[in-house]
This record gives C-alpha cells, sequence and structure tokens, in this order.
C-alpha cells in the first residue's frame, strides 16, 4: 500500500500487513498453525534456509504466514525494518535489552518503569555482571551526565507506568547520541499503542509493546511486539530467536485481528479518560490528576508536543492515605471498574497503590506521593456510568 495515498493512521489499521499472501482469498490473514513447514525439493529447502528471515516458510519457529503477516502489518505502523513476536509484553522487553548487553556493561533504566522490568534488572541483568542506573525520567538534558563508557542501551517509558509523567522524549535521545552514537535506545511504547507516539521516527531503535494491551484490546490474548530499525534488526531478530522466543499462530491472528480496529478504540478509550480526569479533577478528594492531556500532569507539555491523542490509561492522588479498611470499602464494591493487573482491553479497571509502594517502585526520583494513587482504565462504557459508579465509590469514603 502506498504510505502517499493512504497516509492515515486509521486506513493504514485497517489494510496493514492484508497482502493476498497472508490471506488467501479472505479478508483476515489465515491462521497458519506449523511446527514443520516441508519442502517439496532440495532447492526449494536451500531456498528457504537462505531467505529464513526475509518472509520464506523455513520452521515454525521463524515463524509463518499468520505471523509474517503481523510483523509486516507492525513495521507499517511504527516505520520499522522489523518486527519480532514474544509470547508476552515482559519477554518483548527482556529479550530486546538482552540482545544488546553483555557482561561489564551498563543499562540505563527509567526509574518510573513498569514493576517488572526493573526486576529483571535488578535481578537477571545483575547476575549476568550488568549494572543499572535507573534515572528521573524528568531529567531531560541532565542524562548526559549518567550515561558511561559502558552504556549500551537507554531504555524510556513514555508515559511512566503509574505515576504517567511524560519524559521530554527528543532531548534525551539527542543527548544519548551526542555523547554516544551507538547507544541503543529502546521504548516501552504500550500506552500509546506503539501508533500514539511515533517512536521510530523520534530516533528511539526499538518500540517494545505489550500487545497483551492495546494491539490486542479485548484482554484475552498474551503477545508482546519489538519493532525494530534496520541498525539493530539484525542483532534483535537473532538473538530474539537464539532465545527461542515465539508466540504461536492464534495469539498472532487475534492480534492482527485487534488492530483493525485499534484507532477508533484508542480515540475512544482517550476522550472518555480525558472526560473522567476533568471529572475527577474537580472532585474534593482528589488531589492531582495524572492524565498526558492534562497540564497537571508532569511532562504535559512534551506529550502535546510528541503524542497525537491520548488512551484509556492515567491515574490521581488522592488527598488522604487512605487506611487498609477505607481502600477495601472503596474498591471491593464498584459496579463497573473491576481490579486487574493488566488494561487496554474494552473494559474499565481500577487499582491502588500507597505511597510508600509508590517510593519503592521509583528508584532515583525525587517526587514523592502522600496520598493514595488510583490507577483507572477507561473502558469503552458510557461516560456518565462511569461517573457514577466512581462517585458512588467516593461517597464509600466518607
Ligand atoms: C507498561 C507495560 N509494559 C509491559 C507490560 C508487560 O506485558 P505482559 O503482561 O504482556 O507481559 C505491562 C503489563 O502490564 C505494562 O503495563
Amino acid at each position: 500500500m502506498s504510505d502517499t495515498l493512504f497516509s492515515n493512521l486509521e486506513t493504514k489499521l485497517v489494510h496493514a500487513g492484508r497482502k493476498p499472501r497472508y490471506t488467501q482469498g479472505s479478508v483476515n490473514t489465515v491462521v497458519q498453525r506449523a511446527s514443520s513447514l516441508v519442502f517439496p525439493t532440495v532447492a526449494d529447502k536451500k531456498h528457504a534456509t537462505k531467505n529464513r528471515y526475509k518472509g520464506e516458510l523455513f520452521y515454525g519457529r521463524r515463524g509463518t504466514l499468520t505471523h509474517f503477516a503481523l510483523q509486516d502489518a507492525m513495521c507499517e505502523l511504527e516505520g520499522g525494518a522489523g518486527c519480532y513476536l514474544y509470547p508476552c509484553g515482559a519477554a518483548a522487553v527482556t529479550n530486546a535489552i538482552l540482545a544488546f548487553v553483555a557482561q561489564s556493561d551498563h543499562v540505563l533504566m527509567t526509574g518510573a518503569a513498569y514493576e517488572p522490568t526493573q526486576d529483571f534488572c535488578n535481578v537477571i541483568l545483575k547476575n549476568m555482571g550488568v549494572a543499572t542506573t535507573y534515572y528521573d525520567p524528568m531529567i531531560g538534558e541532565g542524562i548526559r551526565e549518567l550515561i558511561q563508557p559502558n552504556t549500551k542501551v537507554l531504555f524510556l517509558e513514555s508515559p511512566s507506568s503509574l505515576t504517567m509523567e511524560v519524559p521530554d522524549i527528543p532531548t534525551l535521545v539527542r543527548v544519548a547520541r551526542e555523547v554516544n552514537p551507538e547507544i541503543v535506545i529502546m521504548i516501552d511504547n504500550t500506552w500509546g499503542g506503539g501508533v500514539l507516539f511515533p517512536a521510530l521516527s523520534h530516533g528511539i531503535d526499538i518500540s517494545i509493546q505489550a500487545g497483551t494491551k492495546y494491539l490486542v484490546g479485548h484482554s484475552d490474548v498474551m503477545i508482546g511486539t519489538a519493532v525494530s530499525n534496520e541498525r539493530c534488526w539484525d542483532q534483535l531478530r537473532e538473538r530474539s530467536y537464539l532465545m527461542g522466543q515465539m508466540v504461536d499462530a492464534d495469539s498472532a491472528y487475534m492480534t492482527a485481528r485487534g488492530l483493525r480496529t485499534l484507532g477508533i478504540r484508542l480515540k475512544e478509550h482517550g476522550e472518555r479518560s480525558l472526560q473522567i480526569a476533568e471529572w475527577l479533577a474537580q472532585r474534593p478528594e482528589v488531589k492531582a490528576v495524572f492524565h498526558p492531556a492534562l497540564p497537571s500532569c508532569p511532562g504535559h507539555e512534551f506529550f502535546k508536543r510528541d503524542f497525537s491523542g491520548a488512551s484509556g490509561l492515567f491515574s490521581f492522588e488522592l488527598h488522604q492515605k487512605l487506611s487498609d479498611e477505607q481502600l477495601a470499602n472503596f474498591l471491593d464494591h464498584f459496579e463497573l471498574f473491576t481490579m486487574a493487573y493488566s488494561w487496554g482491553g474494552f473494559e474499565s479497571l481500577i487499582l491502588a497503590n500507597q505511597p510508600a509502594e509508590i517510593a519503592r517502585i521509583r528508584p532515583g526520583i525525587e517526587r514523592k506521593l502522600t496520598g493514595t494513587l488510583i490507577r483507572i482504565h477507561v473502558g469503552l462504557e458510557a461516560v456518565e456510568d462511569l461517573i457514577a459508579d466512581l462517585e458512588k465509590g467516593f461517597e464509600r469514603l466518607k
């Protein structure tokens, strides 16, 4: 498909990856489940082996037509040279980092990263002799002082997990490249479904997503994606392959299906979450709302400059630190907001963290919370129903 004719995201999402080779006469891509892929002749086997990472059917672990269709679609959407598929978002994060570090190397990790990403650095990288320094995502130019001669990876996440700060990514990328043009810059780009923030066009090498969230969009598939530029693609692909990373064809199919509605889902999640965030900002119980589209969110100016829209996930801090009893009373009785660790599906979700827990999982960050932090994912229910549910929750705090 020509970029010049169909540059609108929604059009791209509907058509990405749907080549005749992958659809074989149907609208959607075929589900090709295979471990063995058979070769009629020696010449065919030779050809497949030579072109095994260039879209030729070779062996199940290198993917089938279903995987290739999703990989092509992701490259088209995120502007990459290649896309590796993983069994979940955490596998995408960890394998992308592992592909570029060795003993005695150093990783710069945002201190507001998704907690298991930090755990991976603190346990697995540490055991390998790879050191991690956590930086404040709002550090900007200051990142220069933290880059060491052995820093191999600068890892970003935007917005931050739970506290939602939006870093000044163009500055971080520029400074990192000035100090060391070879540094590999990666981002956990899950919040915007890989499309609200065009990471690769900002000079980032690898854009990672927990496809589990918005790509799939229905809370029923685990998958991770890493879209890479040309420079890092061969190394990312071959190291991930060595680590045995693979996802089943059905999950790849469901993810490609999710892409078709990603644009309109994100638009609805974004509009609804902003309406609810604005309502929350007026509530007397709420101290601050951390929604990237509101000025009260650290980095709001960078969000306005760099993102094309918001999604459904944000958080807010209460004035009060709730007691365990208050917290249970607040959270246990919602009718629409249910509690779950994941997010990105069509349904609304809620979670809470106390200030001490937040401080523990934000290494290298000075700013502290004093009230309970509530994170919500705004699903596709009617806004007035969601507000009524939240209103009853606040009543329970009285
Ligand atoms: C920002 C972020 N990155 C990565 C992950 C990990 O994804 P998965 O659960 O698919 O391993 C999550 C999951 O909640 C997440 O929120």
